[in-house]
């Protein structure tokens, strides 16, 4: 039997707001052989549920509330600075619900990916379950993308897609959704982590192919 190559495993900060359902999903593939290590958790809200997930797992959380910086360019720098703490290969936003400042996208370019509970470019922006079902769309999903500086529109990397029943409602979809999101962000990070994903001048790299 030929002996496994040592993983090198690709540092992740993740930022969250709220459940960390997606966190979870992350932590658990890790777990499973994911060659990922999280360095930090950070959360802008103090009671996200997420930082008890993080906890639990053993690492280390940071909490960076608005209220405590003076306006959003002062909140971007200290966000910028407690990511930049842990030297992270890859920042992960996992339901962060704010926008993310220039200099943060500039500094980590092509190293910051985003999930958005759409089929984007369609249904950009806050409640997209109850925006999809209103227009009797046919079909919903989740959507892996690179970070750019128009919010929820930068290079598509990966979707998930779902029929919509004719009984759902926006909980009913978000659930569903959300069970792809649990499967479809680890993988995403795994390619990453392995070199099959990356973006490049030429858009986003899979696999040996440019999307
Ligand atoms: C996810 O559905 C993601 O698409 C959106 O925010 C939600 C976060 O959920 N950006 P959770 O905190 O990971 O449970």
């Amino acid at each position: 039997m030929k002996p496994e190559l040592p993983l090198t495993k690709l540092s992740i900060v993740v930022l969250i707001s709220g459940n960390g359902s997606n966190l979870q999903a992350i932590l658990d593939a890790i777990a499973a052989g994911l060659p990922a290590q999280i360095k930090a958790v950070i959360s802008d809200q103090a009671d996200a549920y997420g930082l008890q997930r993080a906890l639990k797992a053993n690492i280390p959380t940071e909490i960076i509330k608005r209220e405590d910086a003076v306006d959003n360019a002062a909140y971007n720098q200290t966000l910028l600075a407690a990511i930049n703490k842990y030297h992270p290969e890859l920042v992960v936003l996992s339901g962060f619900m704010r926008i993310i400042g220039s200099d943060i996208i500039k500094h980590y370019r092509g190293r910051i990916i985003n999930i958005h509970p759409s089929l984007l470019p369609e249904y950009k922006g806050l409640h997209t379950y109850a925006r999809a079902l209103a227009a009797q769309e046919k079909q919903h999903g989740t959507t892996v993308h690179f970070v750019t500086d128009e919010l929820d529109a930068g290079p598509i990397i990966a979707q998930a897609t779902l029929d919509i029943l004719p009984d759902d409602t926006a909980a009913s979809l978000k659930q569903r959704t959300q069970a792809l999101e649990h499967q479809l962000y680890p993988q995403v990070i795994r390619g990453i982590a392995l070199g099959e994903i990356r973006l490049t001048d030429r858009g986003v790299y899979i696999s040996g192919e440019f999307k």
